[in-house]
C-alpha cells in the first residue's frame, strides 16, 4: 500500500449526537485525552454553563473560538486518524447537524442511562437515518443509578426503528458498577477508578473465572449470568451489513466521566466504523482513493473572530490528497483558486496545514465565494457533488432595523447569515428593500439570528411573527414570473421572492395550499426547491 493509500485508510470521521447534557463533551474529552491531543480533562472548552438553550448558544456565540474549537477536531489514536465532528444539541439546529452528517462517515448517538431516548435524540436520530450511515450508540453515566440495560435498549428499538446489538453489557450500576462484559471476547473488563487520571485501571477476567465473585460479589455474578444467558436468547445476530446501513446500532455502555469503558469503545467502534465513504457527483461515484483532490463544503462560519470579520468555509475532503501549494477548481465559482489559510483543528488549537487527505475537513479562509453544497476539484475536472437538501422553513417572521439609517448593514447581515444556511430570507415583492422575510426551521433560530445581528452588524430589530408555516416553491419554467394579481390566492397566502429570484408561495395551513391549487389551474407547485425537502 502506498503512503498515500494508507493515509486515507486510516482515517475515520464520524459525528457526535445527543440531547444536551447527556456527556457528548464529557465523551470527546476523553478521546482525545487517549490520542494525547490533549494532557488533562477540561481542556475542551465550549461547554454551556447555563440552564436554557438560548443562552447556551450565546454563550457559546461569544466565545466564537471555542464554538469553532469543538465543531471539528482530529486526532491520532492507535494508528488511526480521526476526524470528530460535534453536533449542536438543540433541535431547531436539526439542519445544521444534517449538514455536519453530510461531511461524517458515521455517527456516535450518546444517551444518559438514566434518562434513555430524549426529545432532542430523537429529531437528531432521525436526521441520522436520513443520511444513511452507521449509528452506534454510547450509553452514559452508569456510574449512577441508571434504568434497566434491557429497556434501555427496548426503547431505542421502539422509539427509533433501529434493532440494537448489545457489544458489551454493565455489570451494576451506580456506586456499584463493576465494569462490562465484552459479549465477543466473552470476558469481563473490571475498572478501577483512579479519580482524573487519564484512564480508569481495567482489568480482564473470563466469564468462567473462579475469583470472580470475589471480584464483583456474588450477587451481581449471578445477575451478570442471567442477563448474558438472556442476551445469547434474545438479541438479534451481529450483522455488520445492516450496521453499514443504519438499521442495527451497536451498543456499548460505559462512564465518560469516569473513563469506565471509553477506550474499549472507541477501539471496537474504530475497528467496526468506516475509511472515508464515496460521495455521489449526479451518475459519477467519487470514491476516496480516486487520486485527483475533491472536496464539498458542508458549512460556512461567519465572524468566528469578531476583530477580522473572519469567514470560515468548512469542506470535506472526498478523494485525493489536498495540497495547499496546487490550485484548485472551485466548480460553482468557475474558478481556479488557491486556497489560503488552511487550517485543521486539533483540540484547543487551530493549526495551518500543508496537506490534507480524504475523509479530513479543513476550514478554508472564505472570502464571501462559497456557499454550502460548492465543489472544489482537480482543474480540468467538473463534476458537482450532489446538493445539500435544505429543510423547508416552518416558522416565518417580518423583520426591518429599528433605526432605518442602518439599511445597509441590516442586509449584509441578513444575506451573510442567510449564506451560512442558518435561516433563509425572502422578500416581498414591490416591498421596500428595509424589510425582508426570515424563514427558520426552529424558533431558536430568531433568538441567534435576533442576537447576531446586534452583536456582529451593530443592527436592532424589529421582528413581528407571520402565521404562515409552509412554503411551496412555484415552477415557471421560463415563463413570465407569477403576479400575486393573477393570482387567486385566499387571505392566508402571500407571495414572495427568494434571493435568487425563484418564487415561492407561504401558506399557514395544508387547507390553503389544496384551495390555491384547486382555483389556479396553470399554476405548478412543488415542495421541493431544487434540493430542498
Ligand atoms: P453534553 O456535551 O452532551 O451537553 O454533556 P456534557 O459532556 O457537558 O455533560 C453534561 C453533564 O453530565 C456534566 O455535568 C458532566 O460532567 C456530566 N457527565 C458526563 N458524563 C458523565 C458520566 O459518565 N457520569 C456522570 N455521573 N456524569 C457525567 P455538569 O455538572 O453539567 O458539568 P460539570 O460541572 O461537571 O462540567
Amino acid at each position: 500500500m502506498s503512503k498515500y493509500e494508507s493515509e486515507i485508510s486510516r482515517r475515520r470521521t464520524f459525528a457526535i449526537i445527543s440531547h444536551p447534557d447527556a456527556g457528548k463533551t464529557t465523551l470527546t474529552e476523553k478521546f482525545l485525552l487517549y490520542g494525547g491531543a490533549i494532557a488533562q480533562a477540561g481542556q475542551v472548552k465550549g461547554k454551556k454553563n447555563s440552564r436554557t438553550a438560548t443562552s447556551d448558544w450565546m454563550e457559546i456565540e461569544k466565545q466564537r473560538g471555542i464554538s469553532v474549537t469543538s465543531s471539528v477536531m482530529q486526532f491520532q489514536y492507535d494508528g488511526y486518524c480521526i476526524n470528530i465532528l460535534d453536533t449542536p444539541g438543540h433541535q431547531d439546529f436539526s439542519e445544521d447537524t444534517y449538514r455536519t452528517l453530510m461531511a461524517a462517515d458515521s455517527a456516535v448517538m450518546v444517551i444518559d442511562a438514566a434518562k434513555g431516548v430524549e426529545a432532542q435524540t430523537r429529531k437528531l436520530f432521525k436526521v441520522c437515518v436520513m443520511r444513511d450511515i452507521p449509528i452506534f450508540t454510547f450509553i452514559n453515566k452508569l456510574d449512577r443509578e441508571t434504568r434497566n440495560p434491557f429497556e434501555l435498549c427496548e426503547e431505542i428499538e421502539k422509539e427509533l426503528g433501529i434493532e440494537t446489538y448489545p457489544v458489551n453489557w454493565p455489570i451494576g450500576c451506580g456506586k456499584e458498577f463493576q465494569g462490562v462484559y465484552d459479549r465477543n471476547k466473552k470476558s469481563i473488563l473490571h475498572f478501577t477508578s483512579n479519580g482524573g487520571a487519564k484512564a480508569a485501571t481495567a482489568t480482564e477476567v473470563s466469564l468462567g473465572d473462579p475469583n470472580l465473585d470475589g471480584l464483583i460479589g456474588e450477587r451481581l455474578h449471578a445477575q451478570l449470568a442471567e442477563d448474558v444467558e438472556l442476551l445469547d436468547g434474545a438479541s438479534c445476530a451481529f450483522d455488520m451489513e445492516r450496521v453499514r446501513h443504519g438499521k442495527l446500532s451497536p451498543v456499548f455502555f460505559g462512564s465518560a466521566l469516569t473513563n469506565f469503558g471509553i477506550e474499549p469503545f472507541l477501539e471496537d467502534f474504530l475497528r467496526m466504523t468506516t475509511p472515508p465513504l464515496a460521495r455521489t457527483a449526479g451518475e459519477q461515484v467519487i470514491d476516496c482513493m480516486e487520486e485527483d483532490f475533491s472536496a464539498f463544503v458542508f458549512k460556512i462560519q461567519a465572524n468566528m473572530n469578531k476583530a477580522h470579520r473572519d469567514r470560515i468555509a468548512f469542506m470535506r475532503v472526498v478523494s485525493g490528497r489536498f495540497d495547499a501549494e496546487k490550485e484548485v477548481y472551485h466548480v460553482q465559482g468557475g474558478k481556479k483558486i488557491r486556497i489560503s489559510r488552511p487550517q485543521q483543528l486539533m483540540a484547543a488549537e487551530r493549526e495551518i496545514i500543508e496537506e490534507a487527505y480524504a475523509g479530513d475537513i479543513i476550514g478554508v479562509f472564505d472570502p464571501g465565494i462559497f456557499s454550502i453544497g460548492d465543489t472544489l476539484c482537480t482543474p480540468g475536472k467538473k463534476f458537482r457533488f450532489d446538493p445539500i437538501p435544505t429543510f423547508a422553513p416552518e416558522h416565518f417572521s417580518r423583520v426591518r432595523p429599528l433605526d432605518t439609517m442602518k439599511r445597509k448593514q441590516f442586509l449584509k447581515g441578513a444575506e451573510q447569515i442567510a449564506q451560512e444556511g442558518a435561516i433563509q430570507i425572502f422578500k416581498m415583492p414591490y416591498a421596500g428593500m428595509e424589510e425582508v422575510i426570515v424563514g427558520v426551521v426552529g424558533t431558536l433560530q430568531f433568538d441567534v439570528f435576533q442576537y447576531r445581528l446586534k452583536n456582529e452588524y451593530g443592527v436592532d430589530l424589529i421582528m413581528e411573527g407571520l402565521p404562515y408555516e409552509y412554503l411551496r416553491w412555484i415552477e415557471t419554467e421560463g415563463e413570465e414570473p407569477a403576479r400575486e394579481d393573477e393570482l387567486t390566492l385566499p387571505t392566508d397566502a402571500k407571495l414572495v421572492e427568494d434571493y435568487k429570484g425563484n418564487q415561492l408561495l407561504l401558506f399557514s395551513s395544508q387547507w390553503s395550499i389544496q384551495w390555491t391549487a384547486d382555483r389556479n389551474k396553470n399554476l405548478t407547485m412543488s415542495e421541493f426547491g431544487g434540493a430542498k425537502f
